[in-house]
């Protein structure tokens, strides 16, 4: 097993940092990786705004619900879904972009910002950095366009927490692999025996580590996918993303 594999493996969350500052030679390479991974067609339509600034970062807590650990630890980096970049080639190239008005366009753009955030991951715990991150800031994303100076055809689509840990965190156990890998076709009877067999490993999880907090996996689909919210897409809406094909 190479190094690589054994850190996609170990794969878990930090809410907990120390305040060490990360050098700039590791930050410059991690946004570098970043910068490699690839984008659909390579439209190049992500972009990222490091936020460092104490006081933008307790802003960032507040705004994702109350997430101490953005406050916590030294860097922040914002991934930006960014039609903004592209629609400047599509005028150079003498054309009018409509891409933000199509859905075709949310997705691309939204699996590419996945793209970004997994390497941006990935390549910081290379360096030995905690993760975690953030869907929060979409909780209010018109006061992240707001704090970041976003123009219009941007979207703030999730963050990533970057710093050293000052207590390591379990890695949380996932959902049985029969309900993730397919073989062939899809095998919709494989998802009860491993969604029932996850409710009980989760909630066994969090007894051991003493969240009496924690839901099980369908409770927590339940209060999370049970409900949307209104506001994205009038923030969306606003910022050109219309949606109309
Ligand atoms: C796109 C995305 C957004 C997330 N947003 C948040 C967040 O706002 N706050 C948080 O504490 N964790 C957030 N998480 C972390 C997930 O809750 C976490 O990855 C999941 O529970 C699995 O735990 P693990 O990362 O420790 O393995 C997010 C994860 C992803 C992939």
């Amino acid at each position: 097993m190479n190094e690589t594999i054994r850190l996609l493996q170990a794969h878990h969350s930090n809410r907990n940092y120390k305040t060490d500052p990360v050098s700039k030679e590791i930050l410059d390479a991690i946004i570098e990786c970043a910068c490699c991974a690839p984008t659909s067609i390579n439209s190049h339509e992500i972009s990222l705004v490091v936020v460092r600034n104490a006081d933008s970062r307790a802003r960032i807590a507040e705004i994702a619900g109350g997430q101490p650990w953005i406050a916590q630890a030294p860097v922040f980096i914002a991934v930006i879904v960014d039609l903004y970049k592209t629609g400047l080639g599509v005028k150079k190239a003498g054309a009018e972009q409509v891409f933000q008005r199509s859905l075709e366009g949310i997705l691309a753009a939204v699996s590419d910002a996945g793209i970004a955030m997994a390497t941006l991951m990935t390549a910081a715990r290379a360096f030995g950095l905690g993760i975690v991150p953030i869907g929060g800031i979409r909780r209010d994303p018109q006061a992240m366009i707001d704090l970041l100076g976003l123009p219009s055809y941007t979207f703030p689509v999730d963050g990533v927490v970057l710093g050293y840990v000052a207590e390591e965190s379990p890695q949380k156990p996932r959902m049985p692999i029969e309900s993730f890998r397919h073989e062939e076709t899809y095998h919709p009877e494989a998802l009860k025996p491993a969604i029932d067999a996850y409710d009980r490993t989760l909630q066994e999880y969090w007894r051991k580590i003493g969240r009496t907090d924690g839901l099980s996996w369908s409770a927590n689909m339940a209060q999370h996918y049970g409900t949307f919210s209104r506001l994205i897409k009038s923030v969306a809406q606003k910022q050109g993303f219309t949606i109309e094909v």
